[in-house]
């Protein structure tokens, strides 16, 4: 019987148990057995697998996290690592590979794919950073969870007239900030794509001060600054009062949202499909609410427009 493999692998995103569940459930259907690897890469390597049957995922589409564990291996980056993690395959007869993680790990696929392993990619990131998918699973999850903790600064921050800077996650991409600023979390934005110096970023809080509005949210992405050498800088320019909050994993974990889940049941039973037909060396993704396939190379250079987002942004802050 053909064997299929199937591993979660970088940051865990809250999705990824419910894609895990609907590639089992699918490959089931097919007649198809499957083997979790754990840990990701370095559990492949390693040989740390276990079988799975759908009672084993079954009631795991709305949890967090992912039940296979998960690592970014430096290990597995290189050409040994890589080697070893064949030797496992070969040796559990594993010929086909499911995939679910981010561009990291989308980059190891790739490896393997040229190295002749059947596998196809699932996006499970909170960063929605892979151009080439509208949404990966996690960022809705993780901008709900965004804008529950932003509405509850935000109460406070009225109450006390003042002003928060909150940093997001989302590596060097914005969406975590664009997207939550666009549901009317914050008066400020800063991301990778639009980035503002301290200076614009006075100015701007300095405009909203003037108009009346003595509570403001100044949402950035990590990685950007010094918070607290932003902090001291707006204090000392406008003489506010400002209070800096990094939101952290908090954003990572929690059930997944509904969309999340359907989502992933989505790419899940597609990635099984994919594999059946002969498929190789793509990554399933989601364009205007179709699931499209595209090939691992080719999503490494897209980048995304967001020129629309942006624009919307400007007229809504
Ligand atoms: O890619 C998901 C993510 O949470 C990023 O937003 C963040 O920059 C990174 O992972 C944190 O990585 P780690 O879990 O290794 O600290």
């Amino acid at each position: 019987m053909s064997r299929l493999g199937i591993l979660t692998s970088g940051g865990d995103a809250p999705g990824m148990n419910a894609a895990i569940r609907a590639a089992v459930k699918a490959a089931n259907h097919h007649g198809l057995d499957v083997t979790g690897i754990q840990r990701g890469y370095q559990g492949l390597m390693e040989g740390d697998v276990r079988q799975l049957q759908f009672a084993d995922v079954a009631d795991f589409a709305d949890k967090g996290g992912t039940i296979l564990k998960t690592s970014r291996s430096l290990e597995f980056m290189e050409e040994a690592g890589r080697s070893k993690a064949l030797r496992t395959l070969e040796r559990l007869e594993i010929n086909r590979l499911v995939v679910i993680g981010g561009e990291g790990s989308f980059k190891g696929a790739e490896k393997l794919h040229e190295s002749g392993i059947q596998v196809i990619g699932i996006p499970g990131t909170i960063d929605n950073d892979l151009a080439y998918t509208d949404y990966s699973i996690g960022f809705d999850t993780t901008l709900n969870t965004v804008l529950e903790c932003i509405g509850r600064i935000k109460d406070t921050d009225s109450s006390h007239d003042k002003t928060t800077i909150i940093e997001v996650m989302g590596r060097y991409c914005g969406d975590v900030a664009l997207y939550s600023a666009l549901a009317g979390g914050g008066e400020i934005i800063s991301t990778p794509e639009q980035k503002l110096g301290f200076a614009e970023i006075c100015s701007q809080l300095q405009e909203r001060i003037v108009a009346g509005k003595h509570d403001n949210l100044i949402i950035v992405t990590e990685r950007m600054y010094s918070l607290p050498e932003l902090q001291q800088y707006i204090e000392e320019e406008l003489h506010v009062s400002v209070r800096t909050t990094v939101l952290g994993f908090i954003q990572r974990g929690g059930n997944p949202s509904a969309f999340d889940r359907v989502l992933a049941g989505r790419m899940g039973v597609k990635a099984v499909e994919l594999l059946l037909e002969g498929v190789s060396g793509q990554a399933v993704g989601m364009k205007e609410n179709k699931l499209i396939h595209k090939a691992f190379r080719d999503i490494h250079a897209e980048t995304a427009d967001k020129q629309e987002q942006y624009q919307l942004l400007a007229t809504l802050l």
